[in-house]
């Protein structure tokens, strides 16, 4: 579903993605875990395009993102090509980013009433839906500020969702929660694991991780120093930088 080849991406004179080489199949969940400033939102957002990758490749579901690839030149795709692609990976950060003055079910419902053009009746049985998945059916018409963090990140969760993406990329997302709150997002997550979605996982959970994910990946200073099974990588790691690491977190 995801295949990095000697992905590369600098910003200014400062490269921040050293080469990525990983593949996700389809629903494997991927984790990756890795210091501050080692480069794991970037490569999330390299994977939708929000950043462009100075060398390499970057392919998902067989397409290459945000190129075409013609007589072994890549032209770059127009904008609603991108968009188009864009759509079938949903995305969750840190902050939930919900429209303030929108419902639960409003904030659910605006993308694919206005992008896809499904009709209101339907898709408001689908957000339904959608918010029942994500433990919030009664709450479909609150609004963001009457929901805890918790709360605020299913209804994110749910939003990207109800675009029907072949990807998820989950970016820190339990990271801006008090601890009492993690809980009931990563159960969220572990269902859609369940369900068979394909995710990559950006987290500090390593329970998480560990149970959860096929392979963990540990990322520092723009490449990947070690990847595999989470339960080998969390009790028996390689390289000398994944102990230091683990053992600051653990
Ligand atoms: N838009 C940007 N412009 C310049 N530097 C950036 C930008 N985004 C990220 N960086 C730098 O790239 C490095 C990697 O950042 P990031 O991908 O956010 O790391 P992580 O998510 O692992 O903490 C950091 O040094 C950060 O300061
Ligand atoms: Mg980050």
């Amino acid at each position: 579903m995801v295949k990095a080849e000697g992905v590369r991406k600098s910003f200014g004179h400062v490269e921040v993605l050293k080469g990525i080489d990983l593949e996700v199949a389809a629903r494997e969940v991927l984790c990756v875990i890795g210091p501050s400033g080692s480069g794991k939102s970037t490569f999330l957002r390299c994977i939708n395009h929000l950043e462009k990758i100075n060398s390499g490749r970057l392919w998902v579901d067989d397409h290459l993102v945000g190129y075409r690839e013609r007589g072994g030149k890549l032209h770059e795709l127009p904008d609603r090509e991108v968009s188009a692609q864009r759509r079938d990976i949903g995305m969750v950060f840190q902050r939930f980013n919900l429209f303030p003055h929108m419902t639960a079910l409003q904030n659910v419902i605006e993308a694919p009433t206005r992008v896809k053009r499904v009709g209101k009746q339907e898709s408001r049985a689908r957000g339904q839906e959608l918010l029942e998945r994500v433990g919030l059916g009664d709450r479909v018409h609150a609004y963001p500020n009457q929901l805890s963090g918790g709360q605020q990140q299913r209804v994110a969760i749910a939003r990207a969702l109800a675009m029907e993406p072949k990807l998820m990329l989950f970016d820190e997302p339990t990271s801006a929660l008090d601890p009492e709150l993690v809980g009931e997002v990563l159960d969220v997550m572990r269902g859609l694991a369940a369900d068979g979605m394909t995710m990559v996982v950006v987290t500090h959970e390593m329970g998480f991780a560990r149970e959860v994910g096929d392979t963990l990946v540990f990322m520092d200073d723009g490449a990947v120093v070690e990847a595999g099974d989470p339960k080998v990588v969390l009790t028996d790691p390689q390289h000398q930088r994944t102990q230091a690491f683990l053992s600051k977190v653990l």
